[in-house]
Formats: C-alpha cells, sequence, structure tokens
C-alpha cells in the first residue's frame, strides 16, 4: 500500500475513522432516532454494495483511514453482514473494525461476526426495565438483547460496550441498575447525552440528561469515581473509574462538552453519501461517482473535499444551528 497524504481539515484535525452506515432499515423504532410508523426507507438498489463500500474503503485506508465502525439503521438487519466484515479485515491498513447494534438479532449472529473477524462490539441498551425499554424503542426486545450481550461474551468478545442514551425525565431510574449491570458483567457501560437527530424532532435542550448528572447519581449509589486522563485525543467520550474497583463508565457529553475540536471521523450512509459530520447539511456523492465508472482518484478526491469543507463543530447552542436533514436511522451513529 503506498500511503497518501492524510485526510487533514482546514483546522488541522486528521481523519482516521470511517464510520460506514449499511441500511437505514432497523427492527425497533426508538424514538431519538426513528419515526414511530411509515417510515421511508432507502430501496435496496440505492444502498451500495458490499463491492462497493469495499472498494470506498481500499481508496480511503492509504490515506489514513486506520478504524471502522459499521452502523445502521441496525446493521445486523442487512443480510450477510459477515461477508461484509470478511471483506473489511482484510484491506491493508484497516487495524480496528466494530460494530454498533441494538442487540436484537446479536444472539443468532454473534459467532459468525466473531469468525469474519469482528474485533469490537458497542451494544444499545438505554433501560433494564421491559416496560420502559418499550416506551423507548416503541417495539419489544430487551429480553434478545440481554441474550445477544450473553451470547456475544460467549463467542468471546470482550471489552463491549453499552451504549445507553440518556434522557432527562425518563432515564433517571435506569442509571443505577445499567451500572450494577454493567459492573457485574464486566461490561463498559456508556452514557450519551440526547442530541437534536430524532426524526420527529422534538428534541429540547431540557430532554439533555448531562453526564455530570450521570455521575453524581452513580457515585451515590457505589461510591466515589475517578476521571481518567483520555489515552489518545480524539477520543469522544470522558471516562471515570468506579473507586471500589468496579470498572470504569464513559460519558459522551456530545451536548454539553462538545468534543468537535478533536473530531477524527467520516461517515459513508447507506446509500454512499460522504459526511463530515453527524450535524452535517452537505454530502458528497460517492454512489455517483462509484456507479459512473469513476477512478479511485476521483473517489478520493470527491472524500478530500468533503474533508475540506468540515465545519469547526456542530454549533447547537448556536443562533446559527440548523438541523440536519436526515435523522440518525439515516446518517448512521
Ligand atoms: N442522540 C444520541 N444518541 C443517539 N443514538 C441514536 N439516536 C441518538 C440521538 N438522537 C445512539 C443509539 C446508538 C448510537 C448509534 O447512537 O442509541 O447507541
Ligand atoms: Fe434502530 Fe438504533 Fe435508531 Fe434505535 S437508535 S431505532 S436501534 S437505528
Amino acid at each position: 500500500m503506498t500511503a497518501k497524504a492524510p485526510l487533514v481539515d482546514s483546522f488541522g484535525r486528521v481523519h482516521t475513522d470511517l464510520r460506514i452506515s449499511v441500511t437505514d432499515r432497523c427492527n425497533i423504532r426508538c424514538f431519538y432516532c426513528m419515526p414511530n410508523e411509515n417510515v421511508q426507507f432507502k430501496p435496496r438498489d440505492e444502498l451500495l454494495t458490499f463491492e462497493e463500500i469495499e472498494r470506498f474503503v481500499r481508496v480511503v485506508a492509504p490515506c489514513g483511514i486506520t478504524k471502522l465502525r459499521l452502523t445502521g439503521g441496525e446493521p445486523l438487519v442487512r443480510r450477510d453482514l459477515d461477508g461484509l466484515i470478511a471483506r473489511l479485515v482484510n484491506i491493508p491498513g484497516i487495524d480496528d473494525i466494530a460494530l454498533t447494534t441494538n442487540g436484537i438479532l446479536l444472539a443468532e449472529q454473534a459467532a459468525a461476526l466473531r469468525a469474519a473477524g469482528l474485533q469490537r462490539l458497542n451494544v444499545s441498551l438505554d433501560a433494564l426495565d421491559a416496560d420502559l425499554f418499550r416506551q423507548i424503542a416503541r417495539r419489544d426486545g430487551l429480553e434478545q438483547v440481554l441474550a445477544g450481550i450473553e451470547a456475544a461474551q460467549r463467542v468471546g468478545f470482550d471489552k463491549i460496550k453499552l451504549n445507553a442514551v440518556a434522557i432527562r425525565g425518563l432515564t433517571e431510574s435506569q442509571i443505577v441498575p445499567l451500572g450494577r449491570f454493567a459492573r457485574e458483567r464486566g461490561l463498559e457501560l456508556r452514557f450519551i447525552e440526547f442530541m437534536p437527530l430524532d426524526a420527529e424532532k422534538h428534541w429540547a435542550d431540557e430532554q439533555v440528561l448531562s453526564g455530570e448528572t450521570i455521575v453524581r447519581i452513580l457515585a451515590a449509589e457505589f461510591g466515589p469515581l475517578d476521571p481518567i486522563a483520555a489515552p489518545h485525543p480524539g477520543q469522544p467520550a470522558s471516562d471515570y473509574r468506579f473507586v471500589d474497583g468496579g470498572g470504569t463508565v464513559g460519558f459522551i457529553n456530545s451536548v454539553t462538552e462538545p468534543f468537535c475540536e478533536t473530531c477524527n471521523r467520516l461517515r459513508l450512509t447507506a446509500e454512499g453519501q460522504v459526511r463530515n459530520c453527524l450535524f452535517s447539511v452537505e454530502e458528497w456523492d460517492a454512489r455517483a461517482v462509484l456507479r459512473s465508472g469513476g477512478t479511485d482518484d476521483e473517489l478520493e478526491s470527491l472524500v478530500r473535499k468533503s474533508i475540506a469543507a468540515k465545519r469547526a463543530g456542530h454549533g447547537i447552542h448556536t443562533d446559527q444551528f440548523q438541523r440536519p436533514e436526515r435523522a440518525m436511522f439515516q446518517i448512521g451513529g
């Protein structure tokens, strides 16, 4: 592999992470992400094929992309996803592949994902109470998610992360049970602040349950937590350690403490649009290049244009803030 110039934006941020959404479909309907009914999914033929995704990654890997994360929608509803992973693990320069899943289909797929070479798993779990789970996801599924986590641990995934979106006035009661669950099973719990990316556009600042508040709730139950210095810049989570040895908890305080300054992420949507930010209002059409016989150089230059146009930050609390047209399920988390 001949190394190319790194993907540096106008603020000096070097991009090493690519998040690939493999589908906009999902088997549940979390209110902070999707509409409840009548979702307009992209037709199959508009989604990038595994060959097209592989080609995109082969073009950006020499430019310094080393980490991949597969997202959705729910990535496990895309058929034969393990086949995509098997293609991606062999790409020179890619040294880490992770997957973010809601866990519903994980019990049946964990072994195949592991065998294909998947290294890391994040499972979304906001509530351990079945009624609250249903209220958030607007579908059943808690039992399957728990079975999925168990299966993933059984087939050898370690350091599984649990992602919990924290919502003020709704999920406070779940903080201690989630903390206990993670401590008992050796899972790395992370709380994510609710961001204005819900399809129904109900997000309000008052619904953000800050990481700071959660630390206080956890400390009241499990004793003090100590902040851990970030091992490398660009890591969005602020991590804490339970002083009693009960493991660590992370906080993705995207709204109250934005980490845009060290952002190293680039995104590819399921239909092949390059985005330089979750909150990007502009996209670069990689699928058009891929499907019109474009060259690798043309693809690379499209990616560089997107990086060059990246803004300093999301600016959620500024007057200029513009919600992106797309909701979370259409972008990929
Ligand atoms: N705000 C914060 N996190 C969200 N997620 C989905 N929508 C939102 C939102 N509006 C989370 C999911 C998943 C990850 C991909 O992003 O729960 O864990
Ligand atoms: Fe599905 Fe994930 Fe969106 Fe929930 S957050 S509806 S699990 S894609």
